[in-house]
């Protein structure tokens, strides 16, 4: 079982978006899968041209000379695909956008209707099923209505099936270190462990854990409190 993940946050790996991936990979290692983590920030990847080149000229591949082709060839030879981002402005990042445009070449440009709906025609048998990792500042689960659409509308365009999707509210909480914090993070770092290691060992996670993420992990009054104390203190510096 080959798993990779693709990652559109800027942080790399100090970000929150990686902290929870690293706790999912680790579960799906403990589970006996190999996974590579590719920070997507750190590729070269020139926007798409829309010349669609990549159907009639040379069906299958791209005209720009980039990195792009390699990580084409690594989407298409795992078996299962992290698509991770921190949300912007109630999305995925521009950084995982734009790698996502470029796989155009993978399907092919012919139309077809599924199911009372028109998609492009499959160039591949098979695409990898999807995992979908993403975190937020603001509180409420709600947040996450667009992303949740959207890994819908990508797993059809691409025939495939969303395995898991793991999103968490307060996600600027996961970077700190306070006592009050520490049981509350080591619980949801736990619980997205175990879902790795329930995905590949069962094909599945238990409902419970994936309700357990569309809890706050703090009262929100007491975060939003909080959240505003630090932007006081960050802005009295430059006073
Ligand atoms: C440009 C930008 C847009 C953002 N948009 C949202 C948003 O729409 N909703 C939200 O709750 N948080 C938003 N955030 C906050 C990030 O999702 C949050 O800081 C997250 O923890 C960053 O993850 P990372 O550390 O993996 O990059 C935004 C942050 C930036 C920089």
């Amino acid at each position: 079982m080959k798993i990779t993940v693709f990652n559109g946050s800027p942080r790399k790996d100090n970000g929150n978006t990686h902290k929870i991936v690293k706790a999912f990979l680790n579960g799906c290692k403990k589970a006996g899968a190999k996974s590579e983590n590719i920070f997507l920030v750190s590729k070269e990847i020139n926007h798409c041209m829309g010349c669609f080149n990549c159907w009639i000229k040379i069906p299958g591949n791209c005209i720009q000379k980039d990195d792009m082709k390699e990580l084409i060839t690594k989407f298409l030879n795992s078996d299962i695909i992290v698509f991770a981002t921190p949300l912007y402005v109630d999305s995925v990042s521009s950084i995982l956008k734009k790698f996502l445009e470029r796989l155009l070449p993978v399907v092919d440009p012919h139309f077809e209707r599924v199911n009372g709906e028109t998609r492009h025609v499959m160039r591949f048998e098979k695409y990898p099923d999807f995992v979908f990792i993403s975190n937020c500042a603001y509180p409420e689960y709600s947040q996450f209505q667009v992303l949740e659409h959207f890994s819908k509308r990508l797993a059809r365009e691409l025939n495939t099936n969303i395995l898991l999707e793991i999103f968490r509210t307060q996600g600027e909480l996961l970077k700190e270190k306070s006592v009050f914090l520490k049981p509350i993070l080591k619980k949801f770092f736990k619980s997205v462990e175990n879902a790795g290691y329930q995905l590949i060992k069962e094909g599945k996670v238990d409902q419970n854990i994936i309700d357990s993420w569309k809890k706050p992990l703090i009262p929100i009054d007491l975060y939003l409190r909080k959240a505003n104390e630090y932007w006081d203190k960050e802005l009295k510096k430059i006073e």
